[in-house]
């Protein structure tokens, strides 16, 4: 695996893999991976020649209360995770390349990023877009995977794709869980030992809803208060939302009619952890939605 740490450089890479007729695969993250990191990489092998990796931990995408110092890091750790995967390039870019003195262009998705996270974090998705445009710049990748565990982020990124003709296809993959259903995140190394038994009740939440759809449940209140009433019950929890939307408008919805996104948000302690999945009248199992097939509650293993 190769380690390129210069901008120039990067897309030297890119145009040179490119001429040799190679489809280029590009996972971003901001390190600390885990296992859905990995299965990111190997969605992105899947679907190319050479398989790009970066880190960066992107400043623009954290709030001014947020957590950008705290932020767990361990590029050693990742190094060794990315080349047992099967990575090509990892691509560390430096901050000081990626926003030089005077910078101030960004990249803006309206609608879909004002509401669910964007309510609480108005200038996030904005940071995510304009960081993973210019990344789209200094990798060149023909295709680009991202989780869905990120709901809003893969379809604020679709957007933008869509948006600015950019000719790079974007796939969803799945979320991973640990054994008790809590989704994969690098935020979970925050949470304390009771903080993380609590945590387990935003897949619970979810599941208590996906229950009663398949029940034949589709009255949007009715649904929501079933997974607040879980979230409720865990006295460490705070809900920031409980949302049911549209999948591809992220609109909001009161009826479960066809495949729904019920996304939540909770805070444990000082973490705040975000978790999803597609509502469907079919069991989870069965579910093929379109975007995300993926977007289920499937667990690692
Ligand atoms: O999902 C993430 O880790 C980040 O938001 C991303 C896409 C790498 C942009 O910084």
């Amino acid at each position: 695996m190769e380690t390129i740490t210069d901008i120039r450089q990067m897309q030297q890479w890119a145009d040179a893999t490119r001429s040799r007729g190679q489809r280029i695969g590009f996972v971003p993250t901001m390190g600390y991976l885990h296992a859905g990191h990995l299965n990111l990489v190997r969605a992105a092998r899947s679907h190319s020649d050479a398989v790009v990796a970066s880190i960066f931990v992107n400043p623009l995408q954290f709030g001014t209360n947020e957590d950008l110092e705290r932020y767990p890091r361990d590029v050693r750790r990742d190094t060794a995770m990315l080349l047992d995967v099967g990575t090509d390039v990892l691509f560390l870019p430096e901050a000081a390349g990626v926003y030089p003195p005077g910078f101030q262009t960004t990249v803006t998705v309206e609608r879909v990023t004002r509401g669910l996270c964007g309510a609480a974090r108005p200038t996030h998705f904005a940071g995510v877009t304009t960081i993973v445009a210019k990344l789209f710049h200094m990798v060149k990748p023909h295709v680009a995977v991202f989780g869905c565990k990120d709901f809003q982020q893969l379809v604020a990124i679709r957007t933008m794709v869509t948006d600015l003709n950019l000719d790079i296809e974007i796939v969803g993959a799945p979320i991973v869980r640990e054994a008790d259903g809590l989704a994969m995140s690098s935020r979970n190394a925050y949470l304390s030992a009771t903080e993380r038994q609590a945590a387990r009740s935003l897949s619970k939440a979810l599941a208590a809803a996906q229950a009663l759809v398949e029940h034949g449940e589709v009255d949007g209140l009715r649904i929501l208060a079933a997974a607040r009433r879980v979230i409720a019950d865990e006295s460490l929890a705070r809900l920031e939302y409980a949302t049911l939307a549209d999948p591809d408008t992220l609109e909001e919805v009161d009826a479960v009619r066809r495949p729904t996104l019920l996304a939540l948000a909770a805070h444990f302690g000082r973490t705040r952890l975000i978790d999803n999945c597609i509502l469907s009248r079919e069991s989870t199992a069965r579910t093929g939605w379109r975007k995300s097939p993926d977007s289920q509650l499937s667990t690692a293993n």
